[in-house]
């Protein structure tokens, strides 16, 4: 419960829980040399997974890479490294040797584009909760969606093929001074059209 109150002339305003967890959440990039147990992923994917979904079955695959299972991932991206520069190669080798773990999100394939659409959306929603459920563990993660990552042969290699890939989560704990500033928002009245 939101509870307000006055201090002098100032009003002193208590957030709640999921308040605070939203608004402190923050995308890290950097993480530190630390294991995350595979416990840890699992408990916080069951949760994740209640997000809204408004297919027949959920619509969310997530195929998980922790510690040395990164291997997988890496071997799988290779025929897409093979088309690219040393430089990418490189940079993108890096990240996924950063992470503690890598999560590779995707969507399933349904009959219609309003099906299609609708699993879209609600995978977005279920990796919501997953970065928030990282983060009130103090866990970091970075959803990246450019790249080389959408590569149907890396699909096949991990077994998603056909599937819409919608991001893949570079996971790991971190120092809080890798902990990026805040992006500047603008107040939400100035994407707010209130009728009353
Ligand atoms: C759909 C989506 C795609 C994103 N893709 C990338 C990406 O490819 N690379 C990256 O570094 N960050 C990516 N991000 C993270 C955003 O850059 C980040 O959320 C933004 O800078 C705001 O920071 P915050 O999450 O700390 O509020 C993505 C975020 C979203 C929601």
């Amino acid at each position: 419960m939101i509870e307000k109150r006055k201090k002098g002339e100032v009003t002193v305003m208590t957030k709640t829980a999921a308040q605070k967890l939203i608004e402190e959440r923050r995308t890290v990039r950097m993480f530190k040399e630390e294991p995350i147990d595979t416990k840890v992923l699992y408990e916080v994917l069951q949760s994740a997974h209640h997000a809204p979904f408004h297919n027949k079955v959920e619509p969310w695959n997530v195929y998980v890479f922790n510690g040395d299972g990164k291997q997988v991932l890496l071997d799988a991206l290779e025929p897409a490294f093979s088309e690219a520069s040393e430089g990418q190669r490189e940079k993108v080798t890096g990240r996924i040797l950063n992470a503690a773990a890598c999560m590779y999100v995707t969507a399933k394939h349904f009959e219609t584009d309003k099906g299609n659409r609708d699993a879209l959306l609600a995978t977005a929603t279920f990796i919501q909760n997953i970065q928030l459920l990282l983060s009130e563990r103090e866990i970091g993660m970075v959803w990246r969606t450019g790249g080389l990552f959408d590569d149907a042969r890396l699909k096949e290699m991990i077994g998603a093929e056909g599937e819409t890939f919608i991001g893949l989560l570079q996971i790991g704990k971190y120092d809080t001074e890798d902990i990026p500033a805040p992006k500047a928002r603008q107040p939400i009245d100035s994407h707010l059209i209130m009728f009353e």
